[in-house]
């Protein structure tokens, strides 16, 4: 038996990293999944790779109409929507205050906090009908550090951690839950494909400077988050709501390596492990 037979989610962001890792476990836990993403080729083929439990449609969680047309495709398709995985986002290296473009600042707000009120905004009235559901964001541990180079980020991410708590208080009599998930540094193309990271930086080592970030000597891997999310979308958590759950090795409770500290080693061509010592 699955842990979340029987469920249906939409997973937004799920081409790639805790997306991708979140739709392959909810699927093997019994749960039909409808991914969403601006990536075609890879959304597509992610979910041919999990099989026919799981659909990919293209959208951008910045738009009002996809988020719809993405959470109708859930509903179209197998009648309903019992979770909704607001984790797609994008920034976190965008320079500092003076020097992020105001282009950039408002791509980053789109995404990563009006992204996720429309996805709550849109799955709410579907959860509404079935009678209840679990809403889980991915926000990140720069909704609670002053992170250089991370204003629009970091906002963004505090924004969610906020939003989270008023849609949980909102709809807790309803049924419906909300939490946000705050990973650490973890090993996904956002950090190695970054195109604002201050110098490129392969998987390999990126895979070894978030050794160092955090008491847990390893990096944060997309798994990490996907068993979170599971939790939250399973009934396990149904006491659960209003939360920010931090996944992140440690790195909150001890603040060993500042991130600022090894981005500007890494732009100085020592390797954040040598920062770190
Ligand atoms: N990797 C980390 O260290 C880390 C830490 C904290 C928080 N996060 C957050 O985790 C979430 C997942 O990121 P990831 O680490 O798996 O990175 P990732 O780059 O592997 O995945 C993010 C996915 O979101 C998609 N996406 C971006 N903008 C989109 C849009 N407008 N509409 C639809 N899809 C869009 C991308 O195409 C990509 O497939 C993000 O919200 C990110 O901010 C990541």
């Amino acid at each position: 038996m699955g842990r979340l037979d029987g469920k249906v989610a939409v997973i937004t962001g799920g081409a790639s990293g805790m997306g991708e890792a979140t739709a392959k476990l909810f699927v093997s836990q019994g749960a039909r999944v409808v991914i969403g993403d601006l990536q075609e080729d890879k959304g597509h083929a992610v979910a041919a790779s999990i099989g026919p439990e799981c659909r990919f449609v293209r959208a951008d969680v910045a738009s009002s109409e996809d988020v719809q047309g993405l959470i109708g495709e859930a509903v179209n398709t197998w009648g309903k929507l019992d979770v909704m995985y607001n984790n797609a986002g994008i920034g976190g290296g965008e320079g500092s205050i003076m020097d992020c473009t105001e282009e950039v600042f408002d791509r980053i707000i789109a995404v990563d906090l009006k992204g996720v009120w429309l996805g709550m905004k849109h799955a709410l009235p579907q959860m509404l009908k079935s009678g209840g559901g679990s809403i889980i964001t991915t926000a990140s541990v720069s909704a609670y550090m002053g992170m250089m180079g991370q204003g629009a980020y970091g906002s963004a991410k505090g924004g969610v951690v906020q939003l989270t708590r008023v849609c949980a208080v909102e709809y807790a009599s309803q049924g419906i839950r909300a939490n946000c998930i705050c990973p650490g540094g973890t090993l996904t193309p956002i950090l190695y494909e970054n195109p604002h990271a201050p110098m490129p930086v392969t998987r390999e080592e990126m895979e070894e400077r978030l050794k160092y970030v955090q008491p847990i000597p390893r990096a944060g891997l997309p798994e990490d988050i996907a068993n979170a999310a599971l939790w939250l979308a399973s009934d396990e958590s149904s006491f659960v709501t209003g939360q920010s759950i931090i996944v992140d090795g440690g790195w909150m409770a001890s603040a060993r390596q500042p991130w600022g500290q090894m981005q500007a080693a890494a732009a100085n061509g020592s390797s954040g492990a040598q920062a770190a010592r």
